[in-house]
């Protein structure tokens, strides 16, 4: 349960907030790479931390992100023309480089040197593994860039897509740590969705819905231990890596690709879930990669031309009332990203946590909370880098194991959960 203001430090991430200071600490995934693919592209409006920017790239292949309105009247520069390595805006010709430097005001004379006034608010904008990153707090404080291992693995060993979710950032990342649904939630997909079926895992899954969780601080955030009976006394362990603010990763299963999300505020009460699946030593297959394209495992089918889900709450996520009682799905809804999106945003915009009654399986979430509180509190009170700022703690697997009882498992595991070259994720 959190209190009034506790909750808005934690959901609010707009500029000037506690919880905004907090994202502007880090890198965080802005666009697919794939969304501005060629020089002169067109521009695209960027909404993020609840400010309104413009994404392009220029002629030289340049990625800028500024201020989406013109310095002079405030036009929307997504009306701009892309041309000769700036941006000009088509109401009276000002024109921007990728860094929001003005470069051209025609209506001035060019001795008066006028536009060398003007600045457009803008951020780096910046490619690594298929996705553009930018970093949005002071530039004194910018880290090096992210070394997330889904980022740095050849081009075909991952996919990463990402949709739109209509509610606040947190609510949706702490389904992300809560890995106790999966038993409910998800046992359908655990049967029949291809990029989860067939491992022997599932079947602990399946058989034991009240996992024992353990959850322990990691130097960027937390490892949520999900314990449940094995064969011969032995456990089997699921071990989620959450890494502030807001990068989780799933356990895998069997040889599939291992998956995760982060998630990023657009404002208060929307989210992009962006969502990667990676295998460390193969390439994806090609039967993968259709089945991420068709919106399996963690991705989505969308509304035509647009990151929003086909299944939204305007058409009640396609609910299948014959599926729920079938079985075939637990909550009617089908796919295992709309399963917990729906409910997710059933909550309303920004849920309510003053009104929740947790549970022991919520242990992840409320430490998660602590944590993240702790983190704003010493970044505003002491200047403190937030954790998950730091390389080496990206540098995180999710793993699932088989241990005997008297293993711990953060020790028991340690091994497998950082990044290992070379090496395939520990699975079962
Ligand atoms: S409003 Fe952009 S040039 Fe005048
Ligand atoms: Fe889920």
């Amino acid at each position: 349960m959190l209190r009034k203001e506790q909750n808005d430090l934690l959901t609010q991430a707009g500029p000037g907030t506690p919880g905004g200071r907090l994202f502007r600490s880090y890198w965080i995934p802005a666009l697919l790479a794939e969304q501005l693919p060629e020089n002169e592209c067109a521009p695209l409006r960027v909404k993020l931390l609840s400010e309104r920017l413009l994404a392009f790239r220029d002629t030289q292949g340049r990625y800028g992100l500024i201020d989406e309105f013109c310095a002079h009247r405030g036009v929307s520069l997504w009306f701009g023309r892309n041309e000769e390595n700036g941006l000009r805006c088509p109401y009276h010709g000002w024109k921007y480089d990728y860094t929001g430097r003005c470069i051209e005001v025609p209506s001035e004379p060019e001795e008066s040197g006028f536009c060398q006034k003007i600045k457009l608010k803008s951020y780096p904008l910046i490619e690594r593994g298929g996705v553009l990153w930018t970093y949005m707090g002071p530039p004194q404080s910018r880290p090096p860039l992210p070394e997330w291992e889904f980022a740095l693995v050849p081009p075909g060993q991952s996919f990463i897509s990402k949709r739109l979710q209509e509610c606040n950032w947190l609510q949706a990342m702490e389904g992300g740590i809560d890995s106790s649904h999966v038993s409910f939630l998800h046992r359908g997909e655990l049967r029949s969705d291809p990029l989860f079926k067939g491992a022997k895992g599932n079947e602990y899954n399946l058989r034991d819905a009240r996992p024992v969780f353990e959850v322990v601080e990691s130097p960027g955030g937390l490892l949520v231990g999900a314990r449940r009976h094995a064969e011969d006394g032995n456990y089997y362990w699921r071990i989620t890596q959450w890494v502030m603010p807001s990068f989780t990763m799933i356990p895998p299963r069997g040889d599939h690709p291992v998956h995760g999300h982060f998630w990023i505020p657009i404002d208060d009460e929307n989210c992009w879930a962006w969502s990667f699946d990676y295998h460390p030593t193969r390439p994806l297959s090609v039967d993968e990669v259709k089945a991420m394209r068709d919106g399996k495992g963690i991705h989505v089918k969308y509304e035509p031309g647009t990151f929003r889900p086909l299944a939204n709450r305007d058409n009640d996520y396609l609910m299948d009332r014959a599926a729920q009682k079938a079985g075939q799905t637990y909550s009617g809804v089908a796919g295992i990203a709309m399963q917990d999106a729906s409910l997710q945003e059933s909550m309303g915009p920004i849920v309510d946590r003053g009104k929740e009654n947790l549970v022991s399986t919520d242990n992840g979430i409320i430490m998660a909370r602590h944590r993240l509180l702790r983190a704003v509190k010493n970044l505003m009170e002491k200047d403190v880098m937030p954790p998950g700022v730091e390389i080496s703690h990206q540098r995180v697997r999710s793993a699932a194991v088989i241990l005997r009882p008297d293993q711990s498992f953060k020790d028991a595991a340690k091994d497998v959960l950082t990044v290992c070259a070379g090496v395939a994720h520990s699975s079962v």
